[in-house]
């Protein structure tokens, strides 16, 4: 999956001969799962039509500050707010960005929509120019580069080539195939969790009874899964040990390892904790386990069954025990003392964060796709959240993370 699926693209395009390719570029955007809207010049529609863009973003296309109806239209014209489209955006990718639009970005001019859509924009924006060669050598032009890139803009140079001239140089637009591949590796490069190793432990483990049955609990997965997403979402490489769940992963940047019983899920996570910068164990482990697996299915002879259990080797423990330089992460569901019983267990397990649910809050807990946490760190200090959906749940403890070891 790409970096760039369900992120919301302002795609400003101004009046050059390479505007024909922002027609490609939206439908690469697109298909990598980014949600796009377009922004033109007047000039712009001289090279491409509104209705081309239009129906490739499956978006509306802005072009002036109101609206244009047609002449047979009455209704009152509507105003387009650039602000609105400028915050919506998570970047706004000029292409083709003409010496014109980008010198009167250097210098704060706002004659068009685009413009003002700039000057409104928070998110990282990034150019494409493209113009004759010796427009693109002028010195005014190096000097209109410096400036914008010195506001924090991202020049994605142009390339050699032929040119609409007929000159050969460069100038020339990059094709809508690198453009896209330069926004995904600027973005995967400046991502907060690059480089740093995940390892996460999800779902239930079930303890076989016999060759049919199983001790097990209601435990769905989600938590970790979403945990596991954004993790990966946000740079880090993301090992996942399931037990399991019907879940499917949405990230194809999660490496996944499924297992079953606690004590493959021990050894999966022993195989990987050395090489973790960080191990969140959310999974809800079986705390015991039939003493003796029997090898045949159990027949109801008797109106009583005795089952013997054993304690399961307690994965989280281990690895307090024998961490180094790893930020340790453990859950807690209690229903009673919830605090008291998290702090214990924080101390106990030697975490660096235990995350507390209790199942006494409406919407946290198993199988829901909301939870409702508190936070309780290495100092001891609680932070406690509102009920949220479990996605939003899994960025606040991968922020607190972010903060903990960045420090
Ligand atoms: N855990 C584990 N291995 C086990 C049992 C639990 O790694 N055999 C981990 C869970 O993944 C969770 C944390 O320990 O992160 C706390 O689990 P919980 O069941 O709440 O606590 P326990 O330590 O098992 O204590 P108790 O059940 O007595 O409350």
């Amino acid at each position: 999956m790409s970096v760039l699926n369900g992120k919301n693209i302002l795609l400003g395009v101004t009046g050059g001969i390479a505007a024909y390719k922002a027609a490609f570029l939206v439908r690469l955007l697109v298909k990598k799962g980014a949600n796009v809207k377009v922004v033109m010049t007047s000039s712009a529609k001289e090279f491409v039509t509104p209705l081309t863009l239009s129906t490739l973003s499956k978006n509306e296309v802005y072009s002036s500050f109101t609206e244009e109806n047609d002449a047979n239209s009455f209704k009152e014209p509507k105003w387009n707010n650039h602000v609105d489209l400028a915050l919506w955006a998570d970047l706004f990718l000029i292409a083709p960005a003409t010496a014109n639009t980008l010198s009167k970005m250097a210098n704060g001019a706002c004659d068009n929509l685009l413009l003002a859509c700039y000057l409104s924009a928070k998110c990282p924006v990034y150019y494409a120019p493209a113009m004759d060669l010796d427009m693109y050598v002028h010195p005014t032009t190096a000097a209109t580069f410096k400036k914008l890139n010195s506001f924090g803009n991202i020049q994605i140079p142009a390339a050699f080539g032929e040119l609409a001239s007929g000159l050969v140089g460069q100038g020339r637009m990059a094709e809508p195939e690198e453009i896209v591949s330069f926004l995904e590796k600027d973005i995967l490069s400046k991502l907060p969790l690059k480089g740093k190793k995940f390892l996460i432990t999800a779902g239930p483990t079930y303890e076989a009874i016999d060759p049919v049955r199983f001790i097990g609990n209601h435990s769905s997965g989600k938590m970790g899964y979403a945990i596991a997403e954004t993790a990966a979402g946000l740079g880090a490489e993301v090992v996942l040990i399931s037990g399991p769940t019907a879940l499917k992963l949405e990230n194809d940047f999660v490496k996944i390892i499924h297992v079953t019983s606690t004590e493959e899920m021990y050894n999966s996570v022993h195989e990987y904790f050395g090489k973790s910068d960080v191990a969140i164990l959310s999974a809800a482990v079986a705390d015991y386990r039939p003493s003796e697996v029997a090898s045949e299915k159990i027949k109801k002879k008797t109106d009583d069954l005795t089952l013997q259990l054993k304690k399961t080797k307690d994965i989280l423990a281990s690895l307090g025990e024998m961490k180094k330089n790893q930020f340790l992460v453990g859950f807690a569901l209690e229903t009673e003392n919830e605090e008291e019983n998290a702090k214990l267990k924080l101390k106990k397990k030697n975490l660096d964060l235990i995350v507390l649910n209790s199942l006494r809050d409406k919407g946290a807990g198993f199988k829901t796709d909301t939870n409702k946490i508190t936070l309780i760190g290495k100092d001891n200090k609680t932070i406690p959240f509102p009920v949220k959906p479990k996605k939003e749940v899994a960025k606040d403890i991968i922020e607190y993370i972010i903060e903990q070891t960045n420090a």
